[in-house]
């Protein structure tokens, strides 16, 4: 079992020196399995979605509409290319940004990339409820989100140095098998 309540296991956190990217699909968990591992392990994290949103100083769903969506992609790289110095941090990527060869090159010379993964249907139940994900507004039903998902897949896997299924498990399990893997492959 993770420990989340010590403010940050000096044992596990040195196992990183380096940053924990999590990217996947929208639904995979990469927000909760985020917040999760940050108590855990007691350190800062980015939300590249909120980050975004904070600086603009308004909704994906507004930049999308108003500028599109190359120009939140711009918006994705660049955030990428500033945390390039930083180390020890957990960071949840927005579900598009491993589909840009340069994105990847930049996460991989940063940080372990850990893809989470989960069935359609698991998505589509976490997703149902949200108006704040563009793609998939007017949507919002399996049949879509898996076709999205199988164009997605090789770019996903390519970018995965590390791949976590989250389908019907529970938050503490699927850390602790991330963290059991990124530490085996920064040995
Ligand atoms: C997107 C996923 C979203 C957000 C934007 C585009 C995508 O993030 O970045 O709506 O292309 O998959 P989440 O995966 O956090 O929902």
């Amino acid at each position: 079992m993770v420990n989340t309540d010590n403010g940050g296991n000096v044992r596990v956190q040195s196992l990183f020196s380096c940053n924990i990217l999590l990217v996947g699909f929208m639904g995979t968990g990469k927000s909760t399995i985020s917040s999760y591992l940050v108590k855990a392990l007691g350190v800062e994290e980015i939300d590249t979605d909120r980050l975004i949103e904070q600086r603009e100083g308004r909704s994906i769903a507004n930049i999308f509409e108003t500028d599109g969506e190359a120009y939140f992609r711009r918006c994705e790289t660049q955030l990428l290319v500033e945390l390039q110095k930083r180390k020890n941090l957990i960071i949840s990527c927005g579900g598009g940004m491993a589909l840009q060869d340069e994105n990847v090159r930049l996460m991989k010379e940063t940080g372990k990339i850990v893809l989470l993964t989960a069935r359609p249907e698991t998505i589509y139940e976490r997703v149902k409820d949200s108006r704040d994900r563009p793609l998939l507004n007017h949507n919002m039903n399996v049949e879509f989100i898996a076709g999205l998902l199988e164009k997605r897949r090789p770019k996903y896997l390519k970018a995965a140095d590390i791949i976590i299924d989250t389908d019907g498990r529970d938050v503490s399990d699927i850390c602790e098998e991330l963290i059991e893997k990124v530490a085996g492959s920064t040995k």
